[in-house]
């Protein structure tokens, strides 16, 4: 069992450049969080992966522009974590990795769980004046979602137990 709020808070108190409001900052990973929470009702990912995806994708950012390699420090954040904030499986790990270094560049994925966490960040780009686009989607959920422009009719699909 993954203590979710100890491991949110280690992450914030590292240093960095940003605020809680910042584009890419810890308001948009709960966004993440979120909307992920809601598509693994339909796609079947594994909702332990989909939320430290949340939480550790961005985190390591330098900026909030131009920052290639910052999926990969986020994956690199989550590595030095596994096994003194969180457990994880060597299998499911693999996946997060993946998923967080590959967040940015990766256009569709097979992998239920992968496809999940990418959905659910481009879910929420409209925070950026991008309206998320369906042929970027991976899940079925999310594609309905962005054809519809609002994830608020879904919003109930939140597990009450895990509300981010
Ligand atoms: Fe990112
Ligand atoms: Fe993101």
């Amino acid at each position: 069992m993954i203590d979710y709020p100890a491991l949110w808070q280690a992450v914030l108190d590292l240093p960095s450049h940003r605020t809680a409001h910042s584009v890419h900052g810890p308001d948009h990973w709960k966004r993440v969080e979120r909307n992920a929470l809601i598509i693994a009702t339909d796609s079947g990912a594994d909702v332990e992966i989909v939320r430290l995806f949340a939480l550790f994708h961005d985190a390591r950012r330098v900026n909030e522009w131009e920052d290639p390699e910052h999926g990969a420090r986020g994956a690199a954040l989550a590595g030095l974590y596994r096994g003194k904030l969180f457990e994880l499986s060597d299998e499911s790990f693999e996946i997060l990795h993946y998923a967080c270094t590959w967040h940015t560049g990766g256009r569709h994925h097979e992998n239920p769980t992968i496809a999940t966490c990418w959905d659910a960040d481009r879910l929420d780009l409209d925070r950026c004046g991008i309206t998320p686009d369906p042929d970027y989607m991976s899940t079925n959920l999310a594609k309905k979602i962005a054809e519809h422009g609002s994830i608020d009719p879904w919003l109930n699909l939140v597990p009450t137990n895990l509300t981010p």
